[in-house]
């Protein structure tokens, strides 16, 4: 099969198409053929072994050969004991450990899993499984989000800030979106009540508070972001620097028992149930999975360009069959 692979951490210079044996499902694995992947903020630090955590699977070179975590396809193959699917049925979610999806087979774990609604595109379905479920534990789930709250996403103009600035809109929150500059507008138009250019202000020095902060790409102090809080409000750090999650993981006890403020990690499991409640208001058209542009496979490199030039707005498709 067909497949973008890479041998060292680097620039998309490091990516190459070449053929490359097709998986073999395990027993409880089923073998898709895939139609749609889509970008994430992990392929981005897969690609560039950084940060330090992106390099658990592999410490000088990559742990595997080829990333994409965000597949919708066509089961090709079912294991042994895979009870829930079968050959021919349409499929999207999370690959496990977050790679082989830039490919035109994958094997996954059918309990990340979901039948792809008809009413959606591959395209669209493979848009939402990690950014969409990181949006709804941080807004609904994990951060119980109320009507009149106020909520602050960080790197809201990316993959999963886009469903998260949606999901605290639909949720009755007053949402405040921080990105780089070409993001603003875009984040206007997902809902957000007040935009913030990162690269002009900070926005744990400006004064305000607010009650949940959910932080895609941390990179300051534990402190600075319980100063941004109010009194029993909750910062969550998804993803960023591994000194800001080491200081989140020592400090956010101590700063919760003098502050009362909760400092705290957010802890995504991949997992079907999820998938399908975020894929639910969807469908419903409550949320609305943003792709910003679609590549053909052949140009992975360069879609992974263009979300590491900061252009991307919401999420990259990479179409690897059409329709
Ligand atoms: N906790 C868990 O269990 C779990 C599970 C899965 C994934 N993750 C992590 O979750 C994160 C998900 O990110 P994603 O997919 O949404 O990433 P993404 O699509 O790359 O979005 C990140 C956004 O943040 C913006 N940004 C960059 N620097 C910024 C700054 N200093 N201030 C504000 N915004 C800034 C980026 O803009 P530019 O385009 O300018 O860079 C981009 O729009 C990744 O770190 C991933 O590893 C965590």
């Amino acid at each position: 099969m067909k497949a973008i692979v890479y041998h060292e951490y680097g620039s998309p210079d490091v990516l190459k198409l070449e053929e490359v044996d097709m998986p073999t499902p395990k027993d409880d694995e089923v073998l898709i053929k895939v139609h749609a992947v889509s970008i994430n903020g992990s392929d981005r630090e897969g690609l560039i072994g950084k940060p330090f955590y992106a390099r658990l699977g592999g410490l000088r070179k990559p742990g595997y050969p080829i990333l994409g975590s965000d597949i919708a396809g066509r089961v090709e193959m079912a294991g042994r004991n895979i009870r829930d699917f079968q050959p021919g049925d349409e499929v999207f979610g999370e690959v496990p450990g977050y790679h082989g999806g830039f490919a035109e087979y994958v094997c996954a774990s059918e309990k990340t899993l979901a039948r792809k609604p008809v009413s959606m595109t591959f395209e669209e379905a493979a848009a939402i499984p990690q950014a969409g479920v990181i949006a709804l534990q941080g807004i609904r789930e994990k951060g119980k989000v109320q009507p009149g709250q106020t909520v602050l996403i960080n790197g809201a103009g990316g993959s999963a800030g886009s469903f998260a600035i949606q999901l605290a809109k639909y949720y009755g929150a007053e949402v405040t979106g921080v990105d780089n500059t070409g993001k603003l507008d875009f984040m206007r138009s997902l809902g957000a009540d007040h935009v913030i250019d990162h690269t002009r202000q900070n926005f744990t020095k400006i004064g305000k508070q607010y009650d949940l902060i959910l932080d895609v790409i941390a990179h300051r102090s534990a402190f600075a972001y319980a100063r941004a809080l109010k009194p029993n409000g909750t910062y969550f750090c998804v993803g960023g620097s591994v000194t800001t999650l080491f200081q989140v993981l020592l400090l956010g006890p101590w700063i919760k028992r003098t502050t009362g403020k909760n400092i705290r990690l957010l802890v995504v499991p991949q997992n079907r149930k999820d998938l399908l409640s975020i894929t639910e208001l969807c469908e419903a058209g409550k949320i609305v999975p943003v792709i910003d542009r679609r590549y053909p496979l052949s140009d992975v490199p360069e879609a992974l360009r263009y979300v590491a030039e900061g252009r991307a707005k919401g999420k990259v498709v990479i179409e690897i069959l059409k329709g």
